[in-house]
């Protein structure tokens, strides 16, 4: 028998849990800041509406009705898309490794906040904590204040998965999202009580009209849907496969969505506060603090917590808390993408398709905790993000789009659910996420071929970057090529007449 979630509310705080992650907190306020602030908004609501809970509604319906992960569910469909099902696994593979870098620096920065370990100076401080070469190349060694922080953070994944969805996932995912939810309002209270925040909050909400013209803005705002939403990657289809059929899926679409991106922009209105603050007490435009990227969370936040009136320990504590359990019911669920794919093909028992995929994840991860890692982290994110995610949202929509019969799998979704979608929601995957999607792989490879990425040498981003997804593409192959446990394709309990 499949394991199954305990209850409907578990699998939603689970589905909830992965959607919510350093996405929200620490990538949606960079990606809005450098497309124009306020002018992201717009961008933003109308790729969830047209992507984001389409493709949700969509993966759902998939993952409940043929009961399998990624991989074999697609296999299900038509065996020619079991190799689109392996890509996006291994994208969640990669993102599995360089996210969980990411948690490890979080939970060192637990620690350093209870004394501002940064002193006057973050940036140099994240610096050397990380010993960051000078490029993605030169590794400088793995750094030995990394390795208790890493050991932890595998420890805990690994018990967790290991325990499995409902006992594991679901336990996990109802401890952390209220915790997670009462930092951020407290963070949230902070943030707008201090003086230049209605600044930061400006930013953050006024429009932008002409920012609207540029297709970089679009882009990056369906992106930005697509890594926060975590679909396209496996997970949802991994975690729906454990819900019995007759769930309401386009409810729990919609309850995803909109706690996913009232989260988001929620966070947002404390991270743009403080923000805010930080321009006012260094005299300079909110723009300049907003642009600091990738290193927000670990070179700006820590600039601010120190330069907060009061109890800077505690604020800090709550920032890295909040980072640390809303990445980790994340991280969870984007190695639970992996190893449902893994347990499905292979008929393998749940622990020994954890030990199959944490042993190459262990591996792979270490090269983030050398003194390249976040060079390669950047350059791997881009990549993985902008063509992987990109590329896989693609062509899962040119493919069940225009390949299946949407409309049966429309009519399967509102069989059990309250509210019925309208024929809007076959036109908006197979019209406009096409569309936007195709231009959006388009011009990012386009701009990845001609100028390269984030004034990296071209060794770099050919090894980091090219490189990945030469190896997501090979793996995904090879997966596709191995033979299954008898009888994988098959909807064995699951009649194919009841969607096709
Ligand atoms: N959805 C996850 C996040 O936003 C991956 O971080």
């Amino acid at each position: 028998m499949r394991e199954q979630w305990n209850t409907k509310l578990g699998f939603l705080l689970a589905a909830i849990g992965s959607a919510v992650g350093l996405g929200n907190i620490w990538r949606f306020p960079y990606i809005a800041a450098q497309n124009g602030g306020g002018a992201f908004l717009l961008p933003y609501f109308f790729a969830i509406i047209t992507a984001g809970i389409p493709i949700l509604i969509l993966e759902y319906t998939l993952g409940k009705t043929y009961k399998a992960g990624a991989p074999v569910t697609l296999a299900r469909i038509n065996k020619k898309f079991e190799w689109l099902g392996w890509f996006q696994v291994m994208v969640a593979f990669m993102i599995s490794v360089y996210y969980f870098a990411i948690i490890v620096w979080v939970v060192s920065y637990i620690g350093f906040s209870a004394t501002q370990a940064w002193g006057t100076d973050p940036t140099g401080f994240f610096v050397e904590y990380l010993g960051l070469t000078n490029s993605a190349i030169e590794l400088g060694g793995i750094q030995t204040n990394l390795i208790i922080p890493f050991i932890i953070v595998w420890a805990v994944s690994a018990f967790i998965l290991y325990r499995g969805v409902s006992k594991g996932i679901e336990m996990v995912c109802k401890i952390c999202l209220p915790v997670l939810f009462i930092l951020i309002a407290i963070l949230v209270i902070r943030g707008i009580t201090l003086p230049g925040a209605a600044d930061g909050l400006e930013y953050m909400f006024a429009p932008n009209w002409a920012a609207l013209a540029k297709p970089g803005v679009w882009v990056a705002a369906y992106g930005q849907i697509f890594f926060s939403l975590s679909i396209a990657f496996a997970i949802m289809i991994s975690y729906s496969s454990y819900l019995p059929k007759e769930t309401d899926v386009v409810n729990s679409a919609f309850i995803t969505a909109t706690a996913n991106h009232g989260f988001e922009v929620f966070a947002g209105i404390g991270v743009f506060s403080i923000m805010g603050y930080m321009a006012l007490m260094q005299g300079v435009p909110v723009e300049e603090i907003a642009k600091a990227g990738v290193g927000l969370a670990f070179m700006t936040f820590p600039a601010a917590i120190s330069s907060l009136p009061a109890l800077n320990g505690f604020f800090g504590v709550c920032f890295f808390g909040a980072l640390l359990t809303a990445g980790i019911t994340s991280l969870i669920s984007i190695m639970q993408a992996v190893i449902t794919g893994i347990e499905d093909k292979f008929n393998m028992p749940h622990k020994k398709a954890v030990t199959t995929v944490i042993v190459p994840a262990f591996i792979v991860s270490i090269l983030f905790i050398t003194g390249a890692g976040l060079n390669i982290l950047d350059i791997v994110d881009a990549f993985i993000n902008n063509i992987g995610i990109a590329g896989a949202g693609l062509l899962e929509v040119v493919l069940i789009g225009w390949f299946f019969d949407t409309e049966k799998l429309r009519q399967e979704a509102n069989s059990f659910s309250n509210f019925s979608i309208g024929r809007w929601w076959v036109y908006s995957l197979k019209i406009i996420t096409v569309v936007v999607l195709g231009v959006m792989v388009f011009l990012n490879t386009k701009d990845y071929l001609m100028n390269g990425y984030g004034g990296y040498a071209a060794l770099d981003i050919a090894i980091f970057g090219w490189g990945t997804m030469f190896v997501v593409v090979v793996i995904s192959a090879v997966l596709t090529s191995m033979k299954g446990k008898e009888g994988y394709i098959d909807l064995n309990k699951v009649s194919r007449k009841e969607v096709a």
